[in-house]
């Protein structure tokens, strides 16, 4: 199993969330902190070619800057149209005050 290190924890605002791009991610990850701590997910919508981070969070979902749309950051489930196929989402990591991703 790897671990691929994302962000400093400080670098995540209280429900929010950033990009990162990790070596080998082109697209990018979309790093989350909320009330119980920090996700991961593809920072892609999968509805089109957009970049998640850009969206809002709220009570643990983001929603797409383009439509509307929107996911659980916690599973990845889309709930929202136009979105219907989930997001990736990754297991986070603290340690030392940094954030890793497991990749299995
Ligand atoms: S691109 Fe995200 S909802 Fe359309």
């Amino acid at each position: 199993m790897n671990s691929i290190y994302l962000c400093k924890a400080g670098d995540v605002p209280e429900n929010g969330v950033i990009q990162v791009t990790p070596p080998g991610f082109d697209d990018g990850i979309a790093v989350y902190r909320l009330e119980d701590g920090f996700y991961a997910t593809d920072d892609m919508c999968t509805h089109a070619l957009v970049s998640l981070s850009g969206g809002e969070v709220e009570d643990g979902v983001i929603f797409c800057p383009l439509h509307g749309g929107a996911f659980d950051i916690r599973t990845g489930a889309a709930t929202e149209f136009p979105c219907t196929r989930a997001l990736k989402t990754y297991a986070v990591e603290e340690r030392d005050g940094s954030l890793f991703a497991r990749a299995d």
